[in-house]
């Protein structure tokens, strides 16, 4: 059975506390639309602000450490977003592998860390213009997922959604067509029921991110294998965001 379309604002490092109100709206109008699974990473400093204000959406962090606790200045560990509030952790996204060096093993291991504090994931791949321009996007997205996914994962379903950014499409106003989209989200979805199973790597939602708004996520959400939106800087206002999460009840609804 399908789950509800899974819609997560990535605030990236944009918001300070003045940007409350918005994430108080999101989440009021997101009481009206149930039909959606409406979610919001904001920056650290803000998890547990949000966490307050949110009665209905969810709440999640864009990265953590791998490791519990110890000696690493300015990193923050998944228990320690568990206890802000976060339910969930995104991590592999293009631009912690981009500006931090992140690897897929690196993405694994924090997989497991996220997964031993009770946070569920949302994975991210994508392949840049070079790869996808030489033909090669399908291949590398899959040996990056098959590196960076948990090996094993109870209810996966439910703790688990992997979002296909490709690299080109994030913040530029291009996005990949629809053909190009249900194809890798197909390919993704070979692998997750290959590790997963078909029960529950049948269902985990696989999300697409780059340069959705308003005005094209109803043809992005239709799409076949498209089990939500990974959303950046249309996220970033209530009006904007609320947008796409209407598209998502109405595809929901039709
Ligand atoms: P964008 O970002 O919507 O601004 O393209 C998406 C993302 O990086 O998650």
């Amino acid at each position: 059975m399908a789950l509800r379309p899974y819609i997560v604002g990535n605030w990236k490092m944009n918001g300070t506390r003045s940007m409350l109100s918005e994430a108080r709206s999101i989440d009021r109008s997101a009481q009206r639309l149930m039909k959606v699974e409406v979610a919001l990473a904001p920056p650290y400093t803000l998890i547990h602000p949000v966490h307050r204000e949110a009665e209905q959406i969810g709440v999640g962090a864009q990265d953590c450490h791998h490791e519990v606790e110890g000696a690493h200045t300015g990193d923050i560990s998944a228990t320690m977003l568990a206890d802000a509030g976060a339910k969930f952790v995104i991590l592999g996204h293009s631009e912690r592998r981009q500006n931090h060096g992140e690897t897929d093993e690196l993405v694994n291991a924090k997989c497991h860390a996220a997964i031993s504090a009770g946070l569920k994931l949302i994975v991210c791949c994508g392949e840049a213009e070079e790869t996808r321009n030489a033909g090669n996007a399908e291949s590398f997205v899959i040996a990056q997922l098959r590196t960076s996914l948990p090996e094993t994962l109870d209810d996966a379903a439910e703790r688990l959604a992997v979002a296909y950014e490709p690299i080109w499409a994030i913040g530029t106003g291009r996005t990949a067509t629809t053909d190009d989209i249900a194809a890798m989200h197909g390919a993704i979805r070979a692998l997750l029921i290959e590790r997963f199973g078909e029960e529950q790597g049948g269902v985990v939602r696989i999300l697409y991110g780059g340069s959705v708004k308003p005005e094209n996520a109803r043809e992005i959400l239709e799409t076949a294998d498209v089990g939500g939106a990974l959303v950046g800087g249309a996220s970033l206002t209530a009006e904007s965001f609320l947008g796409i999460v209407a598209a998502g009840a109405d595809v929901q609804e039709s």
